[in-house]
C-alpha cells in the first residue's frame, strides 16, 4: 500500500492504472467484511481533531464535500454533520455493500475520476485514503479544503507527510497540520 500510495500521488513513476486498480479492488473487496474491526474511538478522535482545529467552525463553503476512499463509511456520518452535501466514493463494490445507507450518497467509483463537475466540490476528505492530486485539482474550488487524515500517523499503510501532500499538489494552498493521538493530519485550504 505504500508503494502504491506514492504511486497514485505521483511519487513514484508508475502511477495508476487499470492493474493497479484490480489489485487495489480485490485487496480491499476481501478486507471489506471485517473493516469495522478498525474502528476506534481514538481513530475517530483523529477525524474529529481534524475537523475541530483544522476546519474551526461550520463556514459558509460547507456545501459539497466529496469523501475519497470512504471504505465502509466509518466516518461518513462525521463529515456530514459538517457538510450540507457529502459524496462517498469507493472502488470496491465489497466496501460500498458493507456500508449504511446515508446520511452521504454513496457511489461506486474510483477517486481518479470522480463523478463530478470541475470545481464543484468545497472540501475532498481523504481519511486512509489515496490522494489523487491532478483529481483533487480538477474538483476542488478556490477556498476549498483538502482534508488529509491518517488514523496511525506515519505507521498507516496509505500515508503521506504534509510536505509530500503540498508537494505533489498543482495548486496553492494554506493550511495546518498537526498529530492527535497516534494520528496526523493537515487541512490545506486552496488559494489559487
Ligand atoms: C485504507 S481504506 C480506508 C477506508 C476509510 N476511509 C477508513 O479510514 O476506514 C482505503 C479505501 O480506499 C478505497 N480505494 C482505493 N483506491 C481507490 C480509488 N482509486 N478510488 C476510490 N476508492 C479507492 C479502498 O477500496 C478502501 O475502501
Amino acid at each position: 500500500m505504500r508503494i502504491m500510495t506514492r504511486r497514485v500521488a505521483g511519487l513514484d513513476a508508475v502511477g495508476w492504472n487499470r492493474q493497479a486498480r484490480t489489485e487495489v479492488v480485490e485487496v480491499f473487496d476481501t478486507l471489506a467484511p471485517e473493516w469495522h474491526t478498525r474502528s476506534s474511538p481514538q481513530r475517530t478522535a483523529v477525524v474529529l481533531d481534524a475537523f475541530e482545529r483544522g476546519l474551526g467552525g461550520k463556514t459558509d463553503n460547507s456545501h459539497l464535500a466529496i469523501e475519497v476512499g470512504s471504505g465502509i463509511g466509518i466516518y461518513s456520518a462525521l463529515i456530514a454533520d459538517r457538510y450540507d452535501c457529502v459524496l462517498s466514493v469507493d472502488v470496491s463494490a465489497e466496501m460500498v455493500r458493507h456500508a449504511p445507507a446515508g446520511p452521504s450518497y454513496r457511489v461506486l467509483a474510483d477517486s481518479g475520476l470522480l463523478p463530478i463537475p470541475d470545481r464543484s466540490a468545497d472540501a475532498v476528505i481523504a481519511i486512509n485514503a489515496f490522494l489523487f492530486p491532478h483529481e483533487v485539482s480538477r474538483v476542488l474550488v478556490v477556498g476549498g479544503k483538502l482534508i488529509w487524515v491518517n488514523s496511525s500517523g506515519e505507521e498507516t499503510p496509505i500515508h503521506l507527510s504534509t510536505e509530500d501532500v503540498v508537494a505533489v499538489l498543482p495548486f496553492p494552498v494554506e493550511g495546518r497540520e498537526s498529530r492527535a493521538g497516534a494520528g496526523t493530519w493537515c487541512v490545506l485550504r486552496r488559494t489559487g
